[in-house]
């Protein structure tokens, strides 16, 4: 499935920490396959560079980054995968050691698999790892043109707790959102 729509786009920002199995986690999807989410591995970074170039127009991580992020404790970057098992989305979450509040850093879904629900299920997964590093607050900036990340945030029952002005290297503001995952 090629991505052929350009970015939308929105991110997030910082960090958190720990170390949980790499499992799977299994998702219902709402249509007849099922999502699957899991930990990236280094064998999935073509697909998330290709995901990040079909999803974001600036402010895109860089396979390097992406690797580190792969290595690190503090970092969770998951993958969700349907059918054969091609990657269709990534998340990618920060921790900071004795934090109770984790960041949502990036999520993004391939263009062509927009609205089945991918994005739902990651953000599910990412609140998940987020629980099991020792979280117990998740927080997200989304800019404030993404009217489709917000609807997605505010349906997982993110609250708007702030406003950053001029936050994206384009000037796009932000708006910050959290959610408590207990
Ligand atoms: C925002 C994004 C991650 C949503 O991914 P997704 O997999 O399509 O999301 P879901 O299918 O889980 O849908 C989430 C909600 O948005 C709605 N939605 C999805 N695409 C939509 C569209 N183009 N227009 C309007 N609503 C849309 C869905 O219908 C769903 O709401 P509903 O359950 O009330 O129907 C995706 O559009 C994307 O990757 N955008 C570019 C990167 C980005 O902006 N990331 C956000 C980072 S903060």
């Amino acid at each position: 499935m090629a991505p052929t729509v350009p970015p939308v786009f929105a991110r997030t920002s910082h960090r958190m920490m720990r170390h949980e199995p790499p499992g799977e986690l299994v998702l219902p999807n709402a249509g007849s396959d099922v999502v699957r989410v899991r930990r990236a591995s280094e064998s999935d970074l073509d697909a998330l560079m290709a995901i990040e170039e079909a999803s974001f127009a600036s402010d895109r991580m860089r396979r390097r980054q992406y690797q580190r992020h792969l290595q690190s404790d503090t970092a969770r970057v998951l993958v969700a995968s349907a059918g054969q098992g091609q990657v269709l989305g990534s998340a990618v979450l920060f921790l900071r050691r004795g934090s109770e509040l984790a960041r949502l850093y990036s999520l993004a879904t391939l263009p062509a698999a927009r609205g089945q629900g991918v994005a739902g299920h990651l953000l599910q997964a990412a609140e998940h790892a987020g629980v099991l590093a020792g979280a117990r607050r998740l927080r997200l900036e989304v800019r404030s043109d993404n009217p489709v990340a917000i609807h997605l945030y505010q349906q997982h029952g993110y609250r708007r707790i702030g406003h950053c002005p001029a936050y994206y290297a384009d000037g796009c503001d932000a708006w910050r959102y959290e959610s408590s995952l207990f």
